[in-house]
């Protein structure tokens, strides 16, 4: 995201902070724009835009104002699950640049993705195939298919998002992937369409997927010889983006182009299902400073977010950049205040090292480790590149209300999700009679 400590694009992140609260997820909608240029110019480059279709990974972000971000941009949509179809379709994403991956569709979601007239399922199993066969003839129709293959390649990212080892749940094995599609060719409910392979993601090395993509183009070659001819070729996400200030991540032009330039002089049409890479550098989780408290060996700064909020650094002990939101706009300056003086009324405190932490009952329960701030209670905090997997994986857990969500447009602040509030968290509950 371009942000300078104070703003996301012509608004200032304070002003945020005082109209909305915190925390408040804040996205950029340039940021997203560029993001999904960059993803399509390097398809361009390469001659491939017109024949590819960029699926969006939902779960990255399903805010419906960001899926309908993407929707007006043409971008077609990679789904887990009927939730995240129904919140494509409400977004006003079309139903026939629809993927839907998972290992584990239940029969009403198959179901709900055949009436709705998806591009694509991308099957993971034997028993997959055969339930979708079975619901597709049950609804009346021919289901689209690609076999998701596994290709037994290292991803080399942390083990939790790493899918293309033969050790995962996740896809066919390589080894069965030829005799499963000659099964699927001959079901009468099955139309063969396509083939998959997603490996894992944050990839900042582009080697494993251009592995990958080797494997599953020998694959593509043998099975045409067979005469399976598959209309599409699905290579997932993956892509990573830059989390550190240090550890700058490549160009999706340089990541994308040794997987590209296998594919530039083929004939199949393209699809790519990158989700991360979209948003994650397009939003930021805004929040305050509530307590600073000095334990035998370690200061805190305990914030308003919290574990449950962004759940990344205690599930993968993940790293992002947190700032100090330490100035409002000179506009908004009173003569006399200086730029540190403004955003809480006090100036900054002396630079130390924070443990920044939230609220919740846990240790595990932090967002940065050996911060070198400077801090006052009442601070405002951004903490960067907190677009993918943040609000999507949020929780209610300690009874804490969901983050409000901001778009930034411009000068143009759009409340996308307003806070959740507390009756509405044990709404569906019931005493017992
Ligand atoms: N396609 C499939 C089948 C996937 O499973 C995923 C992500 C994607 C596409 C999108 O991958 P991306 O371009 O975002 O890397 N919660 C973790 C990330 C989990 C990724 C799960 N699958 C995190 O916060 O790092």
């Amino acid at each position: 995201m371009h942000q300078d400590g104070l703003h996301v694009e012509g608004v200032a992140l304070a002003d945020v902070a005082a109209r909305f609260g915190t925390p408040c997820y804040v996205y950029s909608r340039a940021a997203l724009t560029a993001a999904y240029a960059a993803y399509r110019d390097a398809l361009q480059a390469h001659g491939l835009a017109d024949r590819s279709l960029i699926c969006y990974a939902v779960k990255a972000n399903s805010n419906l104002a960001i899926l309908n971000v993407f929707a007006r941009l043409g971008a077609g949509f990679d789904i887990v699950s009927g939730g995240e179809l129904a919140r494509v379709l409400a977004a006003g994403g079309a139903a026939d640049k629809i993927v839907f991956s998972g290992v584990g569709k239940s029969r009403a979601e198959m179901r709900a993705a055949l009436e709705a007239g998806i591009h694509c399922f991308n099957v993971e199993s034997a028993s997959e195939l055969d339930q979708l066969s079975e619901v597709a003839g049950a609804v009346g129709r021919r289901a689209p298919v690609s076999l998701r293959v596994n290709p037994d390649v290292d991803a080399k990212t942390h083990p939790y998002i790493s899918t293309g080892l033969k050790t995962a749940k996740f896809g066919v094995a390589f080894g069965d992937a030829f005799e499963l599609y000659r099964r699927a060719a001959a079901l009468p409910h099955i139309a063969v369409k396509g083939i998959d392979c997603h490996i894992g993601s944050q990839l900042l090395d582009p080697a494993p997927a251009a592995e990958a993509a080797d494997k599953v183009l020998a694959l593509v070659d043998r099975l045409a010889a067979a005469g399976i001819a598959l209309e599409h070729i699905d290579l997932g996400g993956g892509m990573g983006i830059q989390y550190h200030a240090d550890e700058p991540a490549p160009a999706a032009s340089d990541y994308l182009a040794p997987m590209l330039e296998k594919l530039a002089a083929r004939r199949e049409k393209l699809v790519f299902e990158p989700g991360r890479s979209l948003v994650g550098n397009a939003g930021l989780l805004l929040t305050r400073v509530e307590v600073l408290k000095s334990g035998a060996e370690k200061h805190f700064a305990v914030v308003d977010a919290a574990m449950n909020d962004l759940m990344r650094p205690a599930l993968y002990d993940a790293w992002h950049d947190i700032v100090r939101v330490g100035a409002c706009p000179p506009a908004k300056r009173n003569p006399g205040q200086t730029e540190s003086d403004t955003a809480t009324g006090t100036a900054a405190g002396t630079p130390m090292s924070y443990e920044i932490v939230g609220p919740v009952c846990e240790s595990g329960d932090f967002l940065g480790h050996d911060r070198q701030l400077a801090l006052k209670e009442g601070d405002l905090l951004a903490i960067l590149s907190a677009g993918a997997y943040g609000m999507s994986m949020a929780s209610n857990y300690n009874t804490r209300p969901r983050a409000a969500e901001v778009m930034i447009d411009g000068d143009a602040v759009h409340l996308i999700r307003r806070r959740e509030e507390i009756p509405q968290l044990f709404a569906l509950e019931s005493l017992l009679p």
